[in-house]
């Protein structure tokens, strides 16, 4: 009410009437985020809005807005320098806690004062499309969105697919719609900008009108009452409760891949060729048995996260499954393997196939393991410990699979029909 009649009473004396409605990001008070809805807008539903990213130029690589709950499948706007005086702003969609990729669906106009300002960055941005792309009405009370930023050197960049780092802040917000309407201005920004309002999770009125605030004119420590915005902890938990799930459970699928793939399967695969006998099968099926374990847990973790992600037509997923499907296979074979040999005293073709098979599997599976780390966008160091770690197993794998022929084990191999005398373990090839 009392902001009601404060814009009717700065349309009165010919101010602009536009509301804005803005957010200031609880970790940097000097970064913050505006938005317009035009009267235009709102009497029909759909129409332009129009927002503001604005913060430091100086220590901060880009800062971003989102309109949505969370990361996934948000319109992201990235605002980064240009290198000539200006802003960059970069329609992303992220399609998965990493790096969001450039998108041409918003149709996004940088209108004026926007650029590197007195030290700042600002974008005044018009959007024709966002409410129809992020399906918003214009109506919502609680509409969410999401903010980030890097802290770091300019980007400089004109490039709206400029790469960028992953954010070091980040959070979420609501904005109640309907008190950042109003107004017909085509850049409600640059009218604002001379008064620029310090006032805080409050709608500013357009001009120099005093607006009543509810007391937010100091910004950071504030725990104001007012419903457009949610400062500190608010709604920002939700996002990023689910970017700290996300990564857990990218850590844990890892993590149990890794040791199946990278370390338990070799290692099982290497028993069976070095391991002296009689125990060598059974630490065989042992090891192999806890790999298999570990990967089925892993499995799990790794479909969550290809539903959460919307992944499950990647690469990486694919293959995996594909694996995991083949691998489902290796114990009955062995173990029917085994068990005709012990009954028979002869080997059959099973071992043959529970060999080569489970080459074929292990060896999709260690590259998988490297596709998986590169889709989760993994850092250098984990990428370079999984290689030595999927390297130095694969290696010795391969000698002692070698060793294991040059020592005469494999006297049936290419002659595995011709020849009938089994070895003791029964996996000769
Ligand atoms: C930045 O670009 C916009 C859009 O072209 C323009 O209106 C604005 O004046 C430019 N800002 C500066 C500082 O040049």
């Amino acid at each position: 009410m009392r902001l009601g009649v404060a814009s009717a009473f700065a349309s009165l004396i010919g101010l602009s009437t536009a509301q804005l409605a803005r957010y200031v990001t609880p970790s940097d008070s000097s970064v913050s985020f505006s938005l317009n809805i035009p009267t235009s807008t709102s009497d029909s539903g759909s129409g332009a809005l129009f927002f503001q990213i604005r913060g430091p130029a100086t220590g901060k690589s880009w800062i971003a807005l989102g309109i949505g709950s969370s990361m996934v499948g948000a319109h992201i706007f990235v605002v980064y320098t240009d290198g000539s005086g200006n802003v960059t702003v970069s329609p992303r969609v992220a399609q998965g806690y990493f790096e969001p990729q450039f998108s041409s669906d918003p149709r996004i106009t940088l209108l004026d004062g926007s650029g590197v300002v007195d030290g700042s960055i600002v974008a005044n941005v018009r959007c024709d499309n966002c409410l129809s792309l992020a399906d918003l009405s214009v109506t919502e009370t609680r509409s969410n969105w999401i903010w980030g930023y890097k802290g770091g050197s300019a980007i400089d960049s004109s490039d709206v697919e400029a790469d960028i780092q992953q954010h070091d802040n980040m959070g979420g917000f609501t904005f109640d719609l309907t008190r950042a309407t109003g107004g017909d201005s085509g850049n409600p920004f640059v009218q604002s900008a001379q008064s620029s309002s310090p006032a805080t999770g409050t709608r500013t009125s357009g001009g120099s009108t005093p607006t009543s605030t509810n007391g937010a004119s100091s910004d950071d420590d504030d725990d104001d009452d007012d419903d457009d915005t949610n400062l500190g902890s608010g709604s920002s938990d939700g996002a990023s409760s689910a970017i700290s799930r996300i990564t857990r459970m990218l850590k844990i699928h890892g993590i149990l891949m890794g040791l199946a793939f990278a370390v338990f399967f070799p290692l099982g695969a290497i028993i069976i060729r070095v391991m002296p006998r009689p125990h060598h099968a059974d630490a065989h099926m042992v090891v192999q048995i806890i790999g298999f374990a570990l990967s089925i847990a892993g499995l799990a973790y790794g479909v969550m996260l290809a539903e959460d992600l919307r992944y499950l037509k990647k690469t990486h997923p694919v293959i995996g499954m594909v694996v995991m499907g083949g691998l489902f296979f290796q114990p009955i074979v062995g173990f029917i393997h085994h068990w005709l040999f012990k009954a028979k005293g002869k080997r059959t073709i099973l071992a043959d196939i529970h060999v080569y098979w489970g080459r074929a599997l292990l060896i999709l599976g260690i590259v998988n393991g490297g596709l998986g780390l590169d889709l989760a966008n993994n850092t250098t160091g984990g990428k370079i410990a999984y290689a030595v770690v999927a390297g130095v197993m694969g290696l010795a794998w391969l000698v002692a699979t070698v060793l294991y022929y040059a020592k005469g084990g494999n006297q049936a191999v290419g002659g595995g029909k011709l020849q009938s005398k089994p070895s003791p373990d029964g996996m000769t090839e």
